[in-house]
């Protein structure tokens, strides 16, 4: 019989939840964290027995690799209750294929899907309580894998940690954003590693952000590194335009992330005959068709963000305010979404696990 880590993995309860500490109301995003984290070891070429441990600090090398080298990579998930009690994931599968396909990039060994998924559903199981049911809550989880070997040597290391931890959500941004088109800064290059769930990619949008925000923006959208014309993503989500009735957003390449909830609405748009366009976005038409009042909707769509409209954005010195739509699209995909997600309507597409 297949050895699942059903069999073998161990699990260490916390002797008192903390949950009643915690104001459910009033949630910042990932502040606060679950009784119980998902750990597995990488020693010796080989995933060790995994465990179920109680939340809490780490004891590492100060020359851990991932400190020096930044070798580390990450997933983002959420997990949603019903109004029965039932709890939903949102395409795993997606996620734990995108979490090896970064690892790869990042010269990491593959993490085995038994116990990816065995790891999940026992860490939910326990930590259920804090799967809040109600439109708009949910468990943010955040898988992730750092490189632990004790080494400054500057190559790939052969000890990684391999951890789940969870963390309950409301929204990610509360109300519409401004977003900064970038000019000068780009989030990934050519060849690069943009395509990656990489740490990295996130740091290095810290410093752009921050002088966006000076500027009165919350994000960026970033441009494609060789001639900043083309729109890429927007700040921590892949970005649609919908220019009178068409969705436009870039295609996927080595310096895009392959979104799952972009390709969620992808397809939603497709079924109900929405046109999207899968194309390059050059800067210039949607400055444009902002200026001949053509530009209907921005919306971000990430995992954290679910859809996230954009009520303005700048571009060389100039502010461009976007109008709000009735029966927007933004808020038409962000329903039709959760709806899925929520256990609410039909899942057609089969999303539900
Ligand atoms: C997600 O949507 O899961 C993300 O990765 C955003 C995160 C950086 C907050």
């Amino acid at each position: 019989m297949k050895n699942t880590i059903s069999q073998t993995l161990e699990i260490n309860e916390v002797s008192e939840s903390k949950i009643g500490q915690v104001d459910f109301e009033n949630l910042n995003f990932g502040k606060i964290f679950t009784d119980h984290m998902f750990v597995c070891d990488y020693i010796n070429g080989e995933w060790q027995t995994p465990k179920i441990v109680p939340y809490g600090p780490l004891t590492m090398e100060p020359s851990a690799r991932v400190f020096h080298y930044g070798q580390a990579v990450f997933e983002g998930m959420k997990a949603y209750k019903d109004d029965q009690g039932d709890t939903f994931l949102f395409r795993p599968d997606e996620n734990y294929k995108r979490i090896n396909k970064s690892a790869e990039r990042l010269a990491m060994p593959e993490f085995p899907k038994e116990y990816f998924f065995d790891g999940l559903n026992a860490l939910l199981k326990l930590d259920n309580n804090w799967i809040k049911p109600g439109f708009g809550n949910s468990l943010y989880i955040r898988p992730f894998v750092i490189a632990t070997q004790a080494s400054v040597s500057a190559s790939e290391a052969d000890e990684y940690k391999f951890l789940i931890i969870c963390s309950p959500a409301q929204s990610y941004y509360s109300g519409d954003v401004s977003v900064l088109v970038a000019e000068k800064f780009s989030r990934s290059a050519s060849g690069g590693f943009g395509y990656a769930k990489a740490a990295g990619n996130y740091a290095g949008q810290f410093y752009p952000t921050n002088l966006a925000k000076q500027q009165g923006y919350q994000q960026v959208i970033w441009t494609d590194s060789n001639t900043h014309e083309y729109m890429e993503e927007a700040g921590t989500m892949n970005v649609f335009f919908r220019v009178n009735d068409t969705l436009l957003t870039a295609p996927i390449s080595d310096r895009i992330l392959d979104g799952v909830t972009r390709k969620s609405l992808i397809a939603i748009a497709e079924k109900e005959g929405i046109k999207v366009d899968v194309r390059p976005v050059k800067v210039s038409e949607i400055v444009e068709a902002a200026k001949n009042r053509s530009l209907k909707e921005i919306f971000g769509a990430g995992t954290a963000a679910v859809v996230s409209p954009v009520k303005a954005f700048g571009y060389q010195g100039e502010h461009y305010e976007i109008q709000k739509q009735e029966n927007s699209y933004a808020d038409y995909f962000k329903k039709a979404l959760m709806d899925i997600q929520y256990n609410i309507s039909e899942d057609t597409f089969g999303w539900r696990y």
